[in-house]
């Protein structure tokens, strides 16, 4: 008998592969002894250890379960929204718009604008310590929609001089100064000199 041992037609095992043979042998077919590559063990046993600290972490060592993670995020939606509450106070355009269709908009808006902004924005909103509102210009407001200018009128900028009106007006009085501020938007009546960005509307 030769030395080599048969496995397959074609094969032939040298000394130090047929150590490697295991002794079974399925219908014929054989096994090497090899060991696993060594990545491949490094691999499973990274494996195990995340695995079992994972577990710890999130089963025993009181980790965040999916409630609380979800919880923490609305916490921060809420805030966010919370936020914007006190900047817009809840202003619908459905109602701002309602308003303006009443019979006395314009009567209570100009009653509101010489009380309360006249004495800074001038007659017709021309402008003196307060920018002119007629110009196509604006300071604060990035965009002239109702709820911009109700947002920036409640909140005002009170390092610049512009009062902030929440306390101070009530939601129809806010209501009113908005429909004034609409009112004279775009006259250019000559007072002021432009202040801030050109906005197109
Ligand atoms: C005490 C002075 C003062 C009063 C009173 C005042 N404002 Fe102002 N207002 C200012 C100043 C100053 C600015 C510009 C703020 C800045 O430079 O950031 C301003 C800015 C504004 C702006 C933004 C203009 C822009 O270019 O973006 C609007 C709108 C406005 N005021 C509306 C009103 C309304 C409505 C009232 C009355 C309810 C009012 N203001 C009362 C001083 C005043």
């Amino acid at each position: 008998m030769s030395n080599n041992k048969r496995t397959a037609d074609n094969v032939i095992l040298n000394e130090e592969e047929r150590n490697l043979l295991l002794d079974h042998d399925y219908d014929g077919i054989e096994e090497f002894d090899y060991p696993l590559p060594s990545w491949w063990v490094w691999t499973f046993i990274g494996g195990v250890v995340f695995a079992i600290g994972y577990i710890y972490f999130y089963n025993f060592a009181g980790a965040p379960t999916l409630r609380d993670e979800f919880d923490q995020k609305l916490a921060k939606v809420e805030a966010i929204r919370e936020e914007q509450r006190k900047l817009t106070g809840d202003f619908q355009l459905a109602e701002f718009q309602a308003w303006q269709k009443g019979e006395n908009a314009d009567q209570m808006a100009a009653e509101v604008y010489e009380e309360n902004c006249l004495s800074c924005h001038e007659v017709g909103g021309k402008g003196d310590i307060g920018p002119n509102l007629t110009d196509a210009y604006w300071l604060n407001i990035k965009e002239v929609t109702p709820v911009k200018i109700f947002s920036f009128i409640r909140v005002g900028n009170e390092d610049n001089g512009m009062p902030a009106w929440a306390d101070m007006l009530s939601k129809e009085e806010l209501f009113a100064a908005v429909h004034y501020v609409l009112s004279v938007k775009g006259k250019n009546t000559p007072g002021k000199e432009p202040q801030g960005e050109k906005l197109e509307d």
